[in-house]
This record gives structure tokens, C-alpha cells and sequence, in this order.
């Protein structure tokens, strides 16, 4: 009995966050690993970089980052779950250069990104944008995988056939 209120407890402390980050933020769906080396590529990275995650998921981005020379990257993610996978895949991959963390991306300040990655549904982006033009240095650019953002011109648009668009944005 007492073993299975604990299994109970346990199981929504790991869903309820995961449903919690899907209904602010976004669903877990990955980007497209395909197009993984291209968004690192567009966010065209410099030895000194401060690069933010925002809903890391796996980890596949930040540890794409993380491989390029001198940078340094953050990740937030708020479903324990994928918290975990990425925090796995990122002790695996034995980047020091990483920081992942437990927690809900809008209560993080952004001022020291250089560059911001994202991909989360419209709703969430158009949100999220009022949190980057005032917190983010002139001159931070800004990626959103598969959805623009609204009223903001696009510096560079990727668009491979049939698949998602990388938007990137310089503040
Ligand atoms: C569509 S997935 C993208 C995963 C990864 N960024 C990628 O490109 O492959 C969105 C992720 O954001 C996380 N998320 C959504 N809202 C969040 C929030 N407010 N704070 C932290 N993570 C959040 C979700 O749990 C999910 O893992």
C-alpha cells in the first residue's frame, strides 16, 4: 500500500512538471537532427560565445554547440525526464563547457546570451519575445527552429525542402 502511494507520488512528480512544460512552453519533439549542425552554423558562434537553450530537451543542440571552440552553453528544462536524459547525454559526451539546468526558462535572466536557441510553438515564441527584447545585449542573435516570430524581421531565413525553417534574428 505504502509502496504504491510512493510509486504514485513519484510518477506525477515526474509527469505533472513534463505536462507543466508542455502546456507554457512546448511538447518534447526534437529538432530535426538533420538540421542540427545547420542552426549551430546560422548562429555563426565566436570563441567567448555565452550560448542559451531555451527547453533543451535531449540535449542534442547543446552538446552541437558545445563542440564548436572557446564557448560556453546553457540549458533549461523543465520536464525531470528529459532533464535527465540531456543531463546523461551530456555527462556521456564529457563536455565541461555545459550547464544544464532544472528549471523554467522565464525565470532566468538573458542578458548574458550572445546567442539564444529555441524551439516551441508559436505561442510560446510570441511570449517569449517580449522577455528577449528586454533582456537580450544589442547585437545577440536569436534562433527559432520551425516558428518565426511575430513582426520581427528575420536576418536570415534556412528552409530546407519539406522541412522546418530556421529564423534567425539579430537584436
Ligand atoms: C519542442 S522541444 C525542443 C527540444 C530541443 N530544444 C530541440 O530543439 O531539439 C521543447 C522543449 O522545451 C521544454 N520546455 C517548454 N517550456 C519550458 C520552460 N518554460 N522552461 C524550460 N523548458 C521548457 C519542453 O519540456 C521540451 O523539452
Amino acid at each position: 500500500m505504502t509502496l504504491g502511494i510512493i510509486i504514485i507520488v513519484l510518477v506525477l512528480l515526474i509527469l505533472l512538471p513534463t505536462a507543466y512544460a508542455s502546456l507554457i512552453g512546448a511538447p518534447f519533439v526534437p529538432a530535426s537532427p538533420s538540421l542540427v549542425e545547420m542552426i549551430v552554423d546560422a548562429a555563426d558562434v565566436k570563441e567567448g560565445d555565452v550560448i542559451y537553450e531555451l527547453g533543451a530537451g535531449n540535449g542534442q543542440v547543446m552538446i552541437a554547440f558545445a563542440k564548436r571552440k572557446g564557448v560556453k552553453v546553457l540549458g533549461f528544462e523543465l520536464s525531470p525526464v528529459l532533464y535527465l536524459v540531456a543531463w546523461l547525454n551530456l555527462k556521456l559526451k564529457r563536455l565541461r563547457n555545459c550547464h544544464l539546468y532544472l528549471k523554467n526558462f522565464y525565470s532566468y535572466p538573458l542578458a548574458e546570451a550572445d546567442v539564444v536557441y529555441f524551439f516551441l510553438v508559436p505561442r510560446t515564441v510570441n511570449k517569449l519575445a517580449v522577455k528577449l527584447v528586454s533582456e537580450l545585449k544589442p547585437g545577440s542573435r536569436v534562433i527559432s527552429y520551425a516558428f518565426p516570430i511575430d513582426g520581427w524581421e528575420p536576418s536570415r531565413v534556412i528552409k530546407e525542402n519539406g522541412k522546418p525553417g530556421i529564423f534567425i534574428y539579430t537584436v
